[in-house]
């Protein structure tokens, strides 16, 4: 990315609250927790809105948290999602805050976008009166995909006209955001095949039903979906990591499971696959006289940005930082986001925070030398303290919320 930015990031909010937000993330840092194990995490959060005065709920889906601030009026409400879980991974970067906890990091930057709603909540409660309620979504378990149907479960979509997230993105430099409508990212769902063969002597394959010949089959066969049956037109991926078989060099495995998962931008693509793989892998079977079972997980769907809500983010973005610092995704993050949970509900949009430092090639998210540029906490605080009231100002403007 060669783009020059020419906005200083910190001058976006003040140095003191800079500084506040340098601390609490440099602390969640230290203290990463797993998907739903977020404790200690939302003790952080609870004591900030304490500070601030500002009034939550503790415990919803298990350890997640829900603020409040009041509006004159009472609706539509805007929300604006953080999440607050780090991943099973052994931080190896060196630095000065780094992980305490042997195999947990934050690896793909919650504890940046924790800290950034912070940041806004503080910004938005100096705010002598706000139109309508805004209300801060502290999620747990983003990296199980399961944290915002859970969030959603619980009612904090209640009322609301739109909500807005952002991810940091080593892609594009600090002091830039990057706001993109139509789809960012892309479905993402599990699937398990396990394959009952029948074992026996490696020197008698008569005798047997192999189940490593029949997985290798399967694996080769279910290639063939995303080449030959999906529009090349429509991004999707099928990838087999996990192919479990045998016991010995001279046994024949009566037993197989692959594991994969499924990527696409499309929903009726995204059916289709799934569709696909059960279609190939119980043919296969069927073939060579294994009984095949398929299972899926659904995880999340594509996350797709609607127009209304992402003109409302672009304008925040540029009130931000600037229109030359406001940038587009030129093609869709094929990883998946469990945001796109709440956008099946209500509209919004999901922006991303530009964190490469210049001149620096910055190590992908969940890479255990993972980091950002903490400048872009300022920028995520005043983004997300903008986003808000430029919803505000567009509703009240059209008279009436909820058409986001
Ligand atoms: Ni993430």
């Amino acid at each position: 990315m060669e783009t020059t930015i020419s906005c200083e990031p910190t001058s976006l909010i003040d140095a003191e609250l800079y500084d506040e937000l340098v601390t609490i993330r440099r602390d969640l840092h230290r203290h990463p927790e797993l998907s739903w194990q977020e404790k200690r995490t939302a003790e952080k959060v609870a004591a900030f809105l304490d500070r601030y005065h500002i009034p939550y709920r503790r415990g919803v889906a298990k350890t997640g948290i829900v603020a409040e601030l009041p509006g004159e009026e009472d609706g539509p409400v805007v929300a604006l999602r953080t999440d607050l879980d780090a991943l099973p991974v052994l931080e190896e970067t060196g630095l000065p805050f780094a992980s305490e906890v042997p195999g947990v990091m934050h690896a793909c930057g919650h504890d940046g976008h924790t800290a950034m709603l912070l940041g806004a909540a503080a910004l938005l409660a100096r705010e002598t009166q706000l139109r309508y309620p805004t209300r801060l979504i502290f999620q747990p378990g983003e990296e199980t995909g399961r944290g915002a149907p859970a969030m959603v479960d619980a009612g904090v979509l209640e009322g609301v006209g739109a909500i807005f997230g952002g991810h940091v993105d080593r892609h594009f430099p600090v002091g830039s955001i990057v706001v993109t409508e139509g789809v960012v990212n892309a479905s993402s769902d599990r699937f398990v095949i396990t394959i009952s063969g029948q074992g026996g002597h490696a020197a008698r394959p008569h005798e047997a039903v192999d189940a490593v010949v029949v997985g290798s089959l399967m694996v080769m066969a279910i290639q063939t979906i995303v080449s030959r049956e999906v529009n090349p037109a429509h991004p999707s991926v099928v990838t087999i990591g996990r192919f479990d078989a045998g016991t010995a060099a001279n046994v024949i495995a009566g037993q197989a499971k692959l594991e994969g998962t499924i990527r696409a931008q499309d929903e009726p693509v995204r059916r289709h696959l799934m569709k696909s793989i059960r279609r190939i892998a119980e043919s296969v079977g069927q073939l060579h006289g294994a009984h095949v079972e398929v299972e899926f997980r659904e995880g999340s769907p594509s996350l797709w940005n609607r127009g209304p809500a992402t003109r409302i983010a672009r304008l925040a973005a540029e009130r931000t930082v600037g229109a030359s610092c406001v940038l587009e995704m030129t093609s869709a993050n094929m990883g998946g986001e469990d945001f796109a949970h709440y956008l099946e509900h209500v509209p919004g949009c999901y922006v991303r925070f530009g964190s490469t430092r210049p001149g620096e090639t910055a190590f992908p998210a969940h890479s255990s030398r993972f980091d950002f540029d903490e400048r872009v906490l300022a920028v995520g605080a005043a983004f997300f303290h903008q986003v808000a009231l430029s919803a505000m100002e567009t509703w009240a403007s059209k008279g009436e919320g909820s058409e986001a």
